[in-house]
């Protein structure tokens, strides 16, 4: 398959371009990247021109829209196996291709939970057959996530995963954090920290005070996230690990962050998510559960915190912590009603916002959704350098989108956007040189 994406504006951190550029693609990979604005390339025969002669090539006017490397989501739920009425890999990994994404990360809270070798090689089987997508698999860090004993990282590693993570529960038990991060530094794999200390959050379903008094729910106080953000930095700083914080959802933990990056703790990374930058706790207030999710919506002073966090690099990512669950155990009780929200055809719509509102450039942008995700998971991503894999994502900043979750590729409906008008959407996505054009 020959692909050539052309007169677009090629946004790519890593080989400091931002500048209109043809993109040759073959082979699943990128050959040639030409800049057109410089007389040198004007003097050279654009390879556009004559690609788009030569029968095979598939020729993409990419006029007027941003061309950036394929998107890295660090935290997806694919729910496979074991709560295939939640999502799929094949639905799943479709709707990452349709939200610009070529890689997704995944987390470990299947059923059986992927805490071995076996559960990582079905995963990564059954996403070559039927993936739209790279799938890199995150481990357990526990033994079905139980928090009791250390799950086996080099198997693991062996096997493919790119990272270990209990997502979902905390590692209450400091002395197993501590070996994990240990281990972490062996393997040079990250671990991802859920933090959320379990009795402070005391089964809060949302947080914690004055519009949760009023609406008769449990909440949860940002300390609960704030403590263990705290406790697994100075484990990093003990151990001298590699830790990777889910989900910042509070401007105390963007602050605690700050101060250990300023301490100079190199190997702490954090990703936020974009509910947490877009909507506060008032999503709530109407018992949505669409709007539910762990750790909880906040407020206004934390959604500003987490822009400034993003805007001055203590957040080093963006990801979706896309959670999809069925309608039916969405629509009961908020009390019950699992905790997530299904991110992947959002995200770029939303982190589009944060350019709008000038939080983040564009470089940013893909700097938070593609270059830092690959450095933390190293899958050499992030970049579309020759050589490199053909992963990309048009995005098309004319073309707005009203989210309607009707249309959603994951079988997820989950989602608190729904009726948005979001600024720019993902035109086409290319994944090691296969094309997906959306409508
Ligand atoms: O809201 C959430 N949903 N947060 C998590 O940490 C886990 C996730 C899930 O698996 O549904």
């Amino acid at each position: 398959m020959k692909a050539l994406v052309q007169n677009g504006r090629l946004i790519d951190p890593l080989q400091g371009i931002d500048e209109i550029c043809d993109i040759h693609i073959e082979g699943g990979r990128i050959q040639e990247v030409r800049k057109r604005g410089g007389a040198e390339a004007r003097k050279k025969k654009n390879p556009a021109v004559r690609a788009a002669r030569l029968p095979g090539y598939q020729v993409i006017d990419a006029t007027g829209m941003y061309v950036v490397p394929g998107l890295i989501d660090l935290h997806v739920h694919l729910r496979e196996p074991g709560f295939e009425h939640k999502e799929t890999i094949k639905t799943g990994t479709g709707a990452a291709a349709r939200g610009g994404f070529t890689s997704v990360c995944c987390m470990p809270n299947t059923r059986p939970v992927n805490d071995n070798a076996s559960v990582t090689e079905f995963i990564l089987s059954k996403a070559r057959v039927e993936g739209s997508c790279s799938v890199l698999p995150i481990g357990a860090i526990t033994k079905g996530q139980k928090g009791e004993e250390l799950a086996e990282f080099s198997l693991m590693r062996e096997a493919g995963c790119v990272a270990f993570s209990d997502d979902g529960r905390p590692v209450m038990d400091s002395l197993l954090m501590r070996r994990a991060l240990e281990y972490s530094r062996v393997h040079d794999l990250p671990v991802i920290s859920h933090c959320e200390d379990l009795a402070l959050a005391a089964s809060g379903v949302m947080n914690e005070g004055l519009l949760s008094v009023t609406l008769g729910l449990r909440g949860t106080p940002a300390q609960a996230e704030e403590i263990m953000v705290a406790r697994d930095i100075s484990l990093a700083e003990l151990t001298g690990g590699r830790l990777h914080i889910a989900h910042v959802s509070t401007a105390g933990s963007v602050e605690i962050i700050r101060a250990a990056k300023r301490r100079g703790i190199a190997d702490v990374t954090a990703e936020t998510c974009p509910h947490y930058f877009s909507i506060t706790e008032e999503a709530v207030r109407e018992y949505d559960a669409n709007a539910k999710v762990n750790p909880p919506l906040r407020r206004q002073s934390d959604v500003e915190a987490i822009r400034e966090g993003l805007r001055d690099g203590v957040i080093d990512a963006i990801a979706t912590d896309h959670a999809p669950h069925h309608r039916d155990e969405k629509e009961g009780e908020f009390d019950l009603a699992p905790s997530g929200i299904s991110g992947l055809e959002t995200a770029v719509g939303l982190a589009m916002r944060l350019v709008a509102d000038g939080v983040l450039s564009m470089t940013m942008l893909v700097e938070k959704m593609a270059v830092n995700p690959a450095r933390i998971v190293g899958n050499g991503g992030g970049t579309l350098k020759p050589g490199a894999d053909a992963d990309l994502v048009i995005i098309d900043p004319r073309r707005e989108y009203r989210v309607d979750a009707g249309d959603f590729a994951s079988k997820g409906r989950n989602t608190p956007f729904g009726g948005w008008l979001l600024p720019a959407v993902p035109v086409v996505t290319i994944w090691k040189g296969k094309v997906y054009t959306w409508e």
